[in-house]
């Protein structure tokens, strides 16, 4: 294996995301030898913090995200720690005076990554001190890692781009969308590209429709000030569900780089048909939880939670059918669907097959079942694939049968998504981060649709109770069409 070799500035590190995600990544990555002894992370905060007090923090978090650690103190031995004002230039300075001692003290060869885990408003700032406080500066390569929201709306995501672009050049971003980290998202290409029982089946001579619900149970927690100016439409549309379209639809790159991947990701994008108008109103579904039991403990309406407005018009579901104009889908609706507060966490994709000319046998009433191919992304990590088969015992009635396959990795624990991530960065791998080309085309067609629900007021909030699987005419959208989404396990 690679061992990259960098000094790592996580600015936010006394946050969620550091603790949670980043640091048992990076250990992990440790772990795995995936790591050379050539590394030295700085965690950079608001806050007073010794080095001492820093290393036992990313202990604890270490430990409770990961059962039997070993080797910790000498991994947190690695870790530095900067109380930083982001808007003061002198904090800069010493900060790079840091960097440059543990640049010379780990042999870094000057290669810096600078990961911006933290309030998105202070990515532009920070960019722009970086570089005009010299810590961009380096002998070795300097690359930016950028949470989301990348923006509001496209405006605003162009504004900090350019931001950006003042301190870093496009190949040095790297747009965390933490889905594209995920295993079997990454494994849509590998299903679609490597098997010959798909290949030629994959476009609108084969395949009649395609499923995409991400669902979760969690409500907004103690997110909703952000997720007032967001909304499940901004939150999980415009990136994660987006991209997922995009992996599915996208013709076979001719090599398999980040540049010919991301073309042909971009490609569906501008295939995408924006929706505009009543086209929203046809198209899309928005909704908002209302009371309910999620696991067996009543929970209160999206309206009641904390920092939210009680009047809130903010989409909490959404549900819309994608078409992507091109020789090989026009017809074919992707339908998406995601929301909180649902009756399961749960990623799904259903490739639905359709009917073969002529049905020769029955299951119920005659019709059979088409054929599904279906990806789970989480919580499990598999495919099923439907089949019909006969009935034991009789000779024309058919039963459906599941080819099951459960991905289980070579230690029963694949990397999670930000373990990838960040190895992907230090070894200079962009290709499952986004580019901006996908991140203003995504914008464009999400903006369209948020003008028309923030202009009119949803009438009908809160629309879903709490514990199920969204509003009903999430489930009109399919039936207008002669589908229904499937409950696949
Ligand atoms: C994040 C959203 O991007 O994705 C959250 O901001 C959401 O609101 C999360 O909960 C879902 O990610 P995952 O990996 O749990 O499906």
């Amino acid at each position: 294996t690679e061992k990259p070799t960098a000094l790592i500035m996580i600015f936010g590190a006394t946050g969620d995301l550091a603790k949670r995600k980043l640091f048992p990544s990076l250990y992990r990555l440790y772990k795995r030898g995936k790591l050379s002894d050539r590394y030295a992370i700085i965690g950079v905060a608001r806050r007073e913090l010794t080095n001492d007090a820093f290393q036992k923090s990313v202990k604890t978090s270490i430990q409770a995200a990961i059962k039997d650690c070993d080797d910790l103190d000498s991994f947190v031995s690695h870790f530095y720690y900067h109380s930083h004002d982001v808007t003061d230039s002198s904090s800069y300075l010493s900060l790079k005076t840091m960097a440059n001692d543990l640049d010379q003290h780990y042999q870094l060869d000057g290669n810096r990554i600078f990961y911006l885990a933290m309030a998105p408003e202070f990515f532009g700032t920070i960019a722009e001190h970086l570089k005009s406080d010299g810590l961009t500066e380096v002998s070795g390569f300097k690359r930016l890692v950028i949470e989301k929201p990348f923006g509001h709306d496209l405006e605003s995501a162009k504004e900090l781009n350019n931001q950006l672009r003042q301190a870093f050049s496009e190949d040095e971003v790297y747009r965390i969308d933490h889905y594209l980290g995920k295993e079997m998202v990454q494994n849509i290409e590998v299903i679609r590209f490597a098997n010959a029982i798909f290949e030629p089946l994959w476009n609108n001579r084969y395949i009649s429709n395609i499923q995409i619900t991400s669902s979760e149970v969690l409500g907004v927690e103690e997110r909703g000030r952000y997720y007032e100016t967001s909304g499940a439409l901004r939150d999980m549309v415009q990136n994660h569900m987006l991209q997922m379209v995009a992996l599915l639809a996208m013709e076979p790159p001719i090599r398999l780089n980040t540049e010919e991947i991301r073309a042909e990701k971009v490609k569906v994008f501008r295939a995408m048909n924006m929706l505009e108008g009543e086209a929203v109103k046809e198209n899309f579904v928005r909704g908002q939880y209302g009371r309910g039991t999620v696991d067996g403990v009543d929970v209160p309406a999206y309206r009641e939670e904390q920092m939210v407005n009680p009047e809130s018009n903010t989409e909490t579901f959404v549900a819309g059918k994608l078409s992507i104009d091109t020789f090989r889908w026009k017809g074919v609706p992707f339908y998406i669907r995601t929301g909180k507060k649902m009756a399961a966490k749960s990623t799904k994709i259903v490739i639905q097959f359709k009917d073969i000319p002529m049905n020769l046998y029955y299951q119920t009433e005659k019709t059979l079942n088409p054929n599904l191919l279906v990806i789970h992304i989480q919580p499990e990590e598999g495919i099923t694939l439907y089949l019909n088969a006969q009935k034991a015992g009789e000779n024309v009635e058919t039963t459906p049968v599941k080819l099951n396959f459960a991905n289980s990795g070579i230690d029963g624990n694949t990397p999670e998504a930000y373990e990838r991530l960040l190895y992907d960065c230090m070894r200079g791998d962009a290709t499952n981060f986004t580019h901006w080309d996908e991140v203003s085309l995504s914008w464009s067609f999400v903006d369209k649709i948020s003008e028309v629900w923030e202009n009119t007021k949803a009438e009908n909030f809160p629309n879903y109770e709490a514990g199920s699987m969204g509003p009903r005419k999430a489930d009109e959208l399919l039936e207008k069409d002669g589908f229904f989404w499937w409950p696949v396990d």
